[in-house]
């Protein structure tokens, strides 16, 4: 008899069917992985990151791989949110899992036109994840994400443009992440997610110069999974709205590792690189645990550790 596990996970106004997603930069537009990945394992495509007028992304190199890791500098490369509603929305939308918009830009301005942008035709849209620290861009990026007064406005000015679920996603490149996480919340944020990358260089010492055409870059990768996990149990400490963990999931113990340290969700990212399939295998895992362990729900183990 097949026992009846509650995986779902609630944020904001929202459901997500199972905590599992596949985190943003690392899964396309979703159409990148079609016969490669059922889309039904997923509880959430976390879409590249969308801007309101298309860019073309750093020089390259734009990726080189470091132990248990890899180095990237894309430097947000993306079709704009124009594209991204013509071309890409209507193949994400026809999937059986829920689409959440990886949402970039400059200047609060441009944050608030996508948003709008995006709600103007809904088309299926599950919610939002606000892109805030990716390290790889002059303008933006970093600059909101390591300053409680920019996150706490921001995030506010977003949350009155939208019912959905809007989920702010974190750099651990700061002193302090809890403040970060605290102010996302009082902004009206209905989650937050972390880690996005950690700054790294590599330096190629035949050249003398670094790799990537951008000199450094954002290291991701199993290397990065202990940071995780440590920064969403103090996050999780730290606010009451849900955590979603994401850096270095490889498996699913390396999920319940974030589970039990507070997150109520994961995200997949650079391991689908080597196995499209690991999302997949990690809810079929934390399935698993959960019978083993006699738990009936994910919020049984939610935060558990001690
Ligand atoms: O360079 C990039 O596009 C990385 C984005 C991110 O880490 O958010």
């Amino acid at each position: 008899m097949e026992t009846n596990i509650d995986l779902s996970v609630r944020i904001g106004s929202g459901r997500l069917a199972n905590p599992v997603g596949v985190a943003s930069g690392t899964f396309g537009y979703g159409r990148e992985y079609e016969g490669l990945v059922d889309f039904s394992d997923l509880g959430a495509i976390y879409t590249k990151a969308v801007t309101l007028e298309p860019r073309a992304g750093n020089p390259p190199p734009r990726l080189v791989e470091t132990p248990s890791g890899i180095l990237n500098s894309i430097g947000l490369a993306n079709v704009g949110v124009e594209k991204f509603i013509s071309d890409k929305l209507p193949f994400l939308t026809s999937l059986p899992c829920a689409v959440v918009v990886n949402v970039a830009g400059s200047t609060e301005d441009e944050y608030q036109k996508v948003i709008e942008r995006l709600e103007s035709v809904d088309g299926g849209i599950w919610g939002y994840e606000v892109n805030v620290s990716c390290p790889n861009v002059k303008h933006g990026g970093l600059a909101f994400g390591t300053d409680p007064v920019q996150i706490e406005r921001l995030t506010s000015s977003l949350r009155r443009l939208t019912k959905k679920p809007l989920i702010i996603k974190l750099t651990p490149n700061v002193t302090d992440i809890t403040a970060i996480a605290a102010s996302a919340q009082a902004g009206g944020a209905d989650a937050v997610s972390l880690i996005n990358t950690l700054v790294g260089m590599v330096i190629d010492v035949k050249t003398g110069k670094p790799v990537l055409g951008a000199k450094t870059g954002g290291l991701s990768g199993p290397a990065v999974r202990p940071v995780g996990v440590a920064l969403t149990y103090r996050v999780k400490r730290a606010v009451s709205i849900p955590v979603i963990g994401m850096g270095g999931i490889t498996c699913a113990d390396d999920a319940l590792q974030y589970i039990l340290a507070g997150a109520s969700a994961v995200q997949i990212g650079t391991a689908n690189f080597v196995n499209p399939k690991t999302a997949g295998e990690v809810l079929r895992g934390i399935r698993g645990y959960c019978i083993d362990n006699g738990a009936l729900s994910l919020n049984e183990i939610c935060g558990a550790v001690f």
